[in-house]
């Protein structure tokens, strides 16, 4: 019945004007059928695509509830969608197991033919679902996508697969928003885009960013443990950077090892030294100096960590406890890296995002709630009697450039600074085309250094939804009077700025999309790692001209 209300729905559709077409992405009303399907059944673990046009019966994409999904046609046109309908949760929608064909990192297209009959606009998000060892993780593959009601709209976008190591691995399509709802769509393809052997030349032929600014600061970037064991990118990291953040895997939720802690004699939380191992080691064959990101933090710290027996079930446990807790845990890993890898880290973010966005304490944080507000101080006196000489430590946090935010950030940092316990100051930088103020971020930049305090700028991007010339000319821009303004703050004395981390190494992994589902262009190198526009504004400030004259050269 459902499914025959939508098809009547639909015959009347056929007229509906086209929408606007979205940033990246294709937008058109669907094709006639002739030449454009591929009706061969094939085998995408033979073939390493997939193609599905649901003529033939031939149906890789099952609910990820376990439901099948229907054939359906159209009016009087014979040819069959796939109808997914009947669902209630949002998070079930068609998903197809990709693991035994797609290539790790390879670089893929999908695209397909959608459409809702809802009378309003819908989203869809596009998403992976990777189990290894027990554990599920998601994540992005592109970006959400509105797509209008009563016309069939071609969704196109590419993605870098997954990294190796999962031992299963499916792609999912599913409701962006809050409600599930019925949709259609038809000839899915997901092809493998290009030969990815010249992937990374250009970036390699680019002027090294580091070399670029030895005079001025650190350049560095934030990265992933499997992007430094694929041999392209880390030659790319080599030639460009001094200095990496492992941008998941050494914060807690990955660190804290909770079976080991469960049994730990004396109560004290046990880590993960493997992990550890392998990141530094990795580090140290590379040649690359770390930032340790993070010890105290609200976020992807778990929550049994705050409670009686490490139990998800337990209440949390008294101040005096996880103060314990706190010490053994930054005791552990600044004496673990310290002794087994000296030099190799020599930052510390000691404590992340505690502040509000309005001013005061973040509420909504378990070292706030066990702990109250003696949970920073304290870790930075853990911090400092563990970590080994010359390890500095830094408070580190977003939007710090919002005036009632910096203010109560400021009165921490030089309350700790009075006391010791701080060497600088961690400015994440995650800031936005279209809303930050260049002058706004520099003069803050200049009062968290007016103290002598070092700066680290430790995660910059841009977010910048426009893919278009006109964006990318404005994002490079906006890089150009950051970037130009830093070496000015440096130079004239006005700021200690130590090192320029970028949040990611090309617009391909970004976490805005990965992470947040937006559309975003925000870093120096593109999707395919070409240096953009933005990255020639960044070199431009050490080498004038270079914007204009774009040459490469090593
Ligand atoms: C982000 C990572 O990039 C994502 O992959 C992860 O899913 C969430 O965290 N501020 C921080 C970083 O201090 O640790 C965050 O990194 C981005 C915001």
């Amino acid at each position: 019945m459902r499914r025959r209300n939508i098809m009547i729905m639909v015959a009347m559709a056929g007229l509906t004007a086209a929408m606007a077409v979205l940033p990246g992405m294709a937008e058109t009303t669907r094709m006639g059928q002739e030449g454009a399907v591929e009706t061969t059944v094939h085998n995408p673990v033979a073939d390493g695509y997939l193609t599905a046009d649901f003529e033939d019966g031939y149906q890789p994409f099952a609910g990820r509830s376990g439901k099948v999904w229907s054939l359906a046609t159209e009016g009087s046109d014979p040819n069959q969608v796939l109808l997914i309908s009947g669902h209630t949760d949002v998070w079930d929608g068609p998903s197809v197991e990709v693991t035994d064909w797609m290539k790790p990192f390879g670089r893929y297209t999908f695209s397909g033919y959608f459409k809702q009959v809802t009378g309003s606009d819908q989203r869809l998000d596009f998403s992976f679902e990777l189990h290894k060892d027990g554990k599920t993780e998601y994540r992005n593959a592109g970006a959400k996508v509105d797509i209008p009601s009563n016309l069939w709209k071609k969704i196109e976008f590419t993605f870098t697969a997954p990294e190796d190591g999962f031992d299963t691995m499916k792609f999912y399509i599913q409701s962006g928003k809050d409600e599930a709802f019925d949709f259609m769509m038809d000839e899915i393809s997901i092809r493998q885009e290009e030969d990815v052997s010249n992937r990374y030349q250009a970036a390699l032929d680019a002027y090294s960013l580091k070399d670029t600014f030895q005079d001025d600061f650190l350049f560095g970037a934030a990265l992933l443990v499997p992007e430094l064991k694929n041999e392209g990118i880390a030659e790319v990291v080599r030639h460009h950077y001094g200095s990496i953040t492992f941008g998941n895997e050494f914060k807690p939720d990955n660190i804290l090892n909770r079976e080991a802690s469960q049994a730990s004699a004396d109560g004290s939380p046990e880590i993960h030294y493997d992990r550890i191992d392998e990141m530094l080691q990795l580090a140290q064959k590379n040649g690359l100096k770390v930032r340790g990101h993070v010890l105290v933090w609200h976020s992807q710290t778990p929550d049994w960590f705050f409670r009686v027996g490490y139990n998800p079930d337990g209440e949390y446990v008294d101040a005096a406890t996880m103060s314990l807790r706190m010490e053994a845990y930054i005791r552990k890993v600044l004496t673990y890296t310290g002794t087994k890898y000296p030099g190799v880290i020599y930052a510390w973010d000691v404590v992340n995002e505690a502040a509000d966005d309005n001013g005061g304490y973040r509420k909504n944080s378990n070292w706030y709630r066990v702990m109250g507000e003696g949970f920073i101080e304290e870790a930075f006196r853990y911090a400092r009697k563990y970590a080994p000489a010359g390890v500095k430590l830094f408070y580190n946090d977003y939007n710090e450039y919002y005036p009632v935010k910096r203010e109560t950030i400021d009165g921490w940092i030089k309350d700790l600074q009075g006391k010791g316990l701080i060497d600088g100051m961690g400015m994440q930088s995650h800031v936005d085309l279209r809303t930050t103020k260049v002058d706004n971020f520099l003069e803050t930049v200049e009062i968290y250094g007016n103290s002598g305090l070092e700066v680290q700028i430790t995660e910059l991007d841009i977010h910048n939804p426009d893919s278009g010339v006109a964006g990318q000319m404005k994002l490079a821009d906006m890089y150009g009077a950051i970037v130009s303004g830093l070496c000015e703050l440096k130079q004239s004395g006005k700021a200690n700025i130590t090192n320029l981390t970028l949040w990611g190494l090309s617009d391909d992994g970004t976490w805005l999309v990965q992470n947040r589902g937006e559309q975003s262009y925000p870093l120096l190198f593109d999707g395919k790692w070409q240096p953009k526009e933005a990255y020639r504004a960044v070199i431009d400030v050490k080498i004038p001209g270079m914007r204009q004259q774009y040459q490469t050269k090593r």
